[in-house]
């Protein structure tokens, strides 16, 4: 960025927590004042909410930056932490996980039971060859299994990766083998959107490339006919078979627990290693402070799939490990009917619910009387990650699923980062609609400009983060030098997240997308989510995308995309009025240098498989370029549809 970011939008609306909510409130105001004080003391104490088999001899060992080591010399085992300690505290009986299949067929899961299934997953597993160090691929639809077999291979000290199941298999071939996986654990498929999708067919694709993979180990979910070879086992005959006795061994405090690729929309692919103590002291702290998660009364829901990072953190380790009843939902949002999400909380009674913005608009999209239709008055908190939220889309998911009184936590974190970092404390902040807020306890957060020096409040440049924190990325698998040169490097001695962010004249923290995103018009940084924000203010707006295209006297012009609500008349003139009206909108509610040079009005947007949009292509779009490589679409067909309709649009 030549110069700061401008900082454009102004949303003073605050909504302070619920009297209620803050009275009895996991952690209160004075948590940050004790980590400020000492926060190596303050992470040994929220690592000291977990079981270790033996203490550690120091909290933080930082001394070959960036290579960190958190709780050095402990030792753990984090399935032990997840399930039978809460087994042995007499919890055996309570429901892990309400688990809801696509076509609404349903399994309750208690405590006992998933320790017993994942007790016999690690000994199948030992049986095929696995031992601790070893890795092993996860190619699962949402299923219970998923979380067992997670569970099983932290139990036996092998590090998993998980590959999202829409992954192709030249994606999933790429990740066993940079990570040289032993065995593959997938099923013969899944439910998505009312019928089976096969995925036993991508993994024999995949592992024909793949020597180092020894045995595939296949879940029964359709019933589909698979094609079978000698590397091949069925779960049920191989799992549910084995004993269901087993000890689980404690690892040291450092030990893999996981590699999880990055969606990485253009680069190759980084393995993102994260490691034992440090990782589940973390992910199960931030469980307990930013969902304010009860135990004995919430039901939580995370929407999201167990392939990415908020599934591994937020479905598996952070919750179990607070051993919480949690809801796990199969299939999508819109099977059979647009009102499935509600249908869900309504049914298991949800109080915690954590989704993604794409979600939420998706939602507004489809129209406030789809919740209206159903029962959420057992809500009481609600959560946001992976795309800054716009204000309006905030606004909606607090007045039509939160009645218009339940906190919002706008949680940003990365895969690197593991575990949630910046986010409102629900009994203790009050929010502002789009801003992620303040750093956790613990968490040292900061925007700099180009040269790395801190931003006066106001001002708008680069995320960073200041010190090493327990959940650190340890490295990028298998190349140290790439970790060092992606996060280590653009500032001395800071952890560069990619992210463009600003601080509002209370220092706090608005995202503003990835810094690739930002545009440059006139002389001035530009933030995509501002002017996108904008957009989405209108009422006639559900979600839109913008782009910074090529354009002879403002070196970038601003291109967006947008798609009208769904009862807006957009024909014929209706149509041309409606972007004129929008144009207008922008440069009232940002000034006249963000107002869009054009505006598109399209049906879709494309996203990637973990519901990011895709600017990239949009901005082949807008250039007039053939598209560069569709592969990480999830629907590759959205792009004809907007190609097709740029034609009418101008
Ligand atoms: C990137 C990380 C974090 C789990 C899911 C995504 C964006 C994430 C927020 C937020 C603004 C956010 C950032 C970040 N992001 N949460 N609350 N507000 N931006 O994990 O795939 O590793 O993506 O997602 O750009 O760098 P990921």
């Amino acid at each position: 960025m030549s110069e700061a970011l401008a900082n454009l939008l102004n949303e003073t609306r605050q909504f302070p927590p619920p009297a209620e909510l803050a009275a009895h409130a996991n952690v209160t105001i004075d948590a940050y004042a004790e980590a400020e004080a000492d926060r190596l003391a303050f992470w040994a104490k929220q690592a000291d909410r977990l079981a270790w088999s033996k203490k550690w001899d120091e909290v933080l060992d930082w001394s070959n930056p960036p290579f960190a080591k958190w709780f050095v010399g402990g030792q753990l085992n984090v399935a032990y932490n997840c399930l039978d300690r809460h087994v042995e505290a007499g919890l055996g009986d309570k429901v892990a996980i309400h688990w809801e299949g696509e076509p609404g067929d349903t399994r309750t899961i208690t405590y006992a039971e998933l320790h017993e299934l994942t007790c016999r997953a690690a000994n199948a597993l030992t049986d095929l060859g696995v031992t601790a160090g070893d890795r092993v691929a996860i190619y699962l639809p949402m299923i219970p299994e998923a979380a067992v077999a997670m569970l099983a291979c932290a139990r036996v000290g092998a590090a998993h990766s998980v590959v999202f199941g829409g992954f192709s298999a030249d994606s999933l071939s790429n990740r066993i083998q940079d990570a040289s996986a032993k065995v593959v654990i997938t099923a013969d498929g899944g439910y998505r959107r009312g019928k089976p999708s096969a995925l036993k067919p991508t993994v024999d694709e995949a592992v024909a490339s793949c020597p180092s993979v020894e045995h595939v180990l296949v879940v029964r979910r359709t019933g589909e006919d698979v094609a079978w070879s000698d590397k091949d086992h069925w779960w049920h005959e191989t799992v549910e078979t084995a004993s269901a006795e087993h000890t689980a061994q404690p690892f040291d405090s450092e030990h893999p627990l996981f590699i999880l690729y990055t969606s990485g929309t253009t680069a190759r692919p980084k393995g993102i290693l994260h490691t034992t103590g440090g990782y589940l002291t973390q992910a199960s702290y931030t469980t307990h402070a930013v969902f304010d998660l009860k135990p004995e009364t919430d039901v939580y829901w995370c929407t999201a799939d167990i392939g990415w990072v908020t599934g591994h953190s937020y479905i598996v380790y952070g919750p179990l490990s607070n051993g919480a009843t949690q809801v796990m939902y199969e299939g999508t949002p819109d099977t059979p009917h647009k009102g499935r999400f509600w249908e869900i909380v309504d049914k298991y009674k949800v109080s915690i619910l954590y989704t993604a913005p794409t979600l939420i608009r998706t939602m507004m999209k489809w129209g406030e009387d789809i919740p209206a239709g159903f029962d959420l008055s057992s809500l009481r908190l609600l959560g946001s990650v992976g795309e800054p939220i716009n204000p309006e889309a905030w606004i909606w998911y607090r007045q039509h699923v939160g009645r218009g009184e339940l906190p919002v936590v706008d949680t940003w974190w990365q895969t690197e980062t593991g575990a949630i970092m910046i986010s409102p404390l629900p009994g203790v902040t009050a929010a502002k609609p789009g801003s992620a807020m303040t750093p956790l306890p613990g968490i040292v957060a900061d925007v700099v400009d180009d040269q790395g020096q801190s931003v006066p409040n106001g001002g708008g440049g680069y995320l960073v983060l200041r010190e090493p924190w327990p959940s650190m990325l340890r490295t990028i698998w298998g190349d140290d030098d790439r970790f060092i040169e992606t996060y280590w490097s653009r500032f001395q001695g800071m952890y560069f997240a990619g992210d463009g962010a600003k601080k509002d004249d209370d220092g706090h923290i608005w995202l503003l997308g990835r810094v690739d995103d930002v545009m440059l018009v006139s002389g001035h940084n530009i933030s995509t989510t501002e002017v996108e924000s904008a957009l989405v203010s209108h009422p006639s707006v559900a979600e839109a995308a913008v782009v910074g295209a090529t354009d002879p006297t403002t070196g970038q012009a601003i291109v967006a995309f947008a798609i009208p609500r769904g009862s807006t008349d957009i024909s014929g003139d209706a149509g041309e009025q409606l972007i004129a009206d929008l144009r207008n909108h922008v440069s009232k509610t940002l000034g006249p240098i963000a107002k869009p040079r054009q505006i598109m009005l399209v049906p879709e947007l494309p996203k990637t498989r973990s519901g990011k949009i895709m600017r990239r292509l949009l901005r082949d779009v807008a250039e007039n370029r053939s598209l560069g490589d569709v592969t990480t679409l999830q629907d590759s067909s959205v792009m004809d549809l907007i190609s097709s309709g740029m034609s009418g649009a101008k």
